[in-house]
């Protein structure tokens, strides 16, 4: 056996992925990425693909920066390692403290490092319920979030979430104190339903929500400003705001997951408030915090929180690694190049001609929809355009056209019978017209096979 197939081989025996299908991956060798520049991986054999999943919503900057190795090597010789529990510190975690502080919105002065979005999540959660205690609401420890939702995989963040597929029956989830209320999800909107009768109705349920679970035991609602890993869903205009209005006449904290729509992707630094006119009281956060290049996440929170926190009191949370200094280091660089590079305004312009030109594609028998804002964007698969009907899972529609789009060096992410995408903020035109391109042959291909195998498209 070479290397090259040890490799394969090795982590088919050994390793357990997240969110693995235990036959497939059984059958089928592991695709193993060897090297990354830019919007591109390599994978052992030297082939070539344009990344638009951008790692996992992650690689912002783009990959193979030597700046970003030279910074996370330097710190790693000056100071690899050093906590942060009670009252000590470090450059880069006091640094990149401050530095959030000072682009997330309004009085969002203060934060708390985890080590990811999950955690994050996880450590929201705790801090409001936390928080409103401090203020004598001791009943307020329940939260509402939305179908559709992905708030990652700790215990307490994958209850949170509502994604079709990730409750599954053999683990187990916590239920007791978390809510749901609908996706807002205007594709899927209620037949002859206007888009703003449906904002209109989702505002109402959530407000029957809260009174049916009493709005003094409601701690926070949980938003990612686009529902992204439930499938890019695209709000009705003036959702999240009337979302936020209601938590705000409630005492209810707005908690936004930014972990994928932070640091650039919909052109801003995050875009609950910039974007949507929503003004988080924490904001979660993650991912392109430092594009990828070390594991790092972060509640940035109101200064109201953390004032109402104070006393003769511990915050008995945290985590090691908690503003860890090589991954502060990573996300101090990060945050400096996405500003030299001005890549948000990079982010904006390129975003409005990706989905430009990602639009023509629902000229295509398979396609019911096209979505997406910025750099995050979504091709939804139908069996019929009019009835919106979906094909059957066996077709495994996202999986056949990712896989014929990967032959074709273009990575998409498969989610059931949609396609995703979150490119590097660094994508050029050319890349965008590469994506596109590619995209549409492998529909053109998949919708071929199909229609070769008697399965109605139309
Ligand atoms: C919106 C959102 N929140 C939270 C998470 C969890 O982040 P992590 O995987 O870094 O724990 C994810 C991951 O995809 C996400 O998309």
């Amino acid at each position: 056996m070479d290397h090259i197939n040890d490799i394969a081989a090795l982590d088919q025996a050994h390793a357990l992925h997240p969110w693995t299908h235990f036959d497939s991956f059984a059958a089928e060798a592991p695709l193993v990425i060897e090297r990354g520049e830019g919007c591109h991986l390599w994978d052992r054999d030297g082939r070539q693909y344009l990344d638009a999943v951008g790692g996992l919503w992650c690689t912002n900057i783009g990959l193979g920066r030597r700046e970003m190795a030279e910074a996370i090597a330097a710190q790693a010789e000056k100071l690899a390692f050093s906590n942060t529990f009670v009252d000590m510190t470090h450059g880069p975690a006091a640094l990149l403290s401050a530095k959030l502080a000072e682009i997330a919105p309004g009085n969002l002065n203060r934060v708390h490092f985890t080590t990811g979005g999950s955690t994050a999540i996880d450590s929201a959660y705790r801090m409001a319920v936390y928080y409103h205690r401090c203020r004598g609401e001791i009943e307020r420890t329940h939260v509402i979030a939305r179908d559709d939702s992905y708030h990652g995989s700790t215990f307490a963040s994958i209850s949170i979430g509502k994604r079709a597929g990730d409750k599954v029956p053999e683990f187990h989830y916590k239920a007791e104190g978390i809510h749901h209320v609908s996706s807002p999800n205007s594709y899927r909107r209620p037949e002859r339903m206007s888009a703003p009768a449906f904002c209109d109705h989702l505002v109402a349920e959530f407000e029957a929500k809260i009174a049916e679970v009493g709005p003094e035991r409601i701690a926070a609602f949980f938003a990612e400003p686009i529902q992204a890993s439930g499938g890019v869903i695209m709000p009705p205009e003036g959702y999240l705001r009337r979302m936020w209005q209601v938590c705000q006449t409630h005492g209810i904290l707005f908690i936004a997951d930014e972990v994928v729509t932070g640091f650039g992707r919909l052109g801003k630094w995050f875009a609950a408030k910039d974007v949507f006119g929503a003004q988080p009281d924490m904001i979660c956060c993650a991912k392109g915090l430092s594009s990828g290049y070390q594991p790092i996440g972060a509640v940035i929170f109101s200064d109201d929180i953390y004032e109402a926190m104070q006393g003769d009191r511990w915050y008995a949370s945290g985590f090691t690694y908690s503003g860890h200094p090589v991954a502060c280091a990573a996300a101090l660089k990060n945050i400096e190049i996405i500003e030299r590079e001005d890549l948000l305004a990079h982010a904006t312009e390129i975003g409005a001609y990706f989905q430009d030109r990602l639009a023509t594609l629902s000229d295509l028998p398979l396609v019911g929809c096209v979505r997406g804002k910025g750099l995050i964007a979504c091709v939804e698969n139908v069996a019929d355009k009019a009835s919106k009907t979906l094909l059957p899972d066996e077709v495994d529609v996202g999986k056949r056209i990712s896989d014929t789009a990967e032959g074709l060096g273009l990575m998409v992410r498969p989610i059931g019978h949609l396609n995703v995408m979150s490119p590097p903020l660094v994508i050029t035109r050319d890349q965008v017209d590469f994506v596109v391109d590619k995209l549409e042959q492998a529909i053109g291909q998949v919708a071929d096979a199909l229609t070769r195998d008697g399965v109605k498209i139309g």
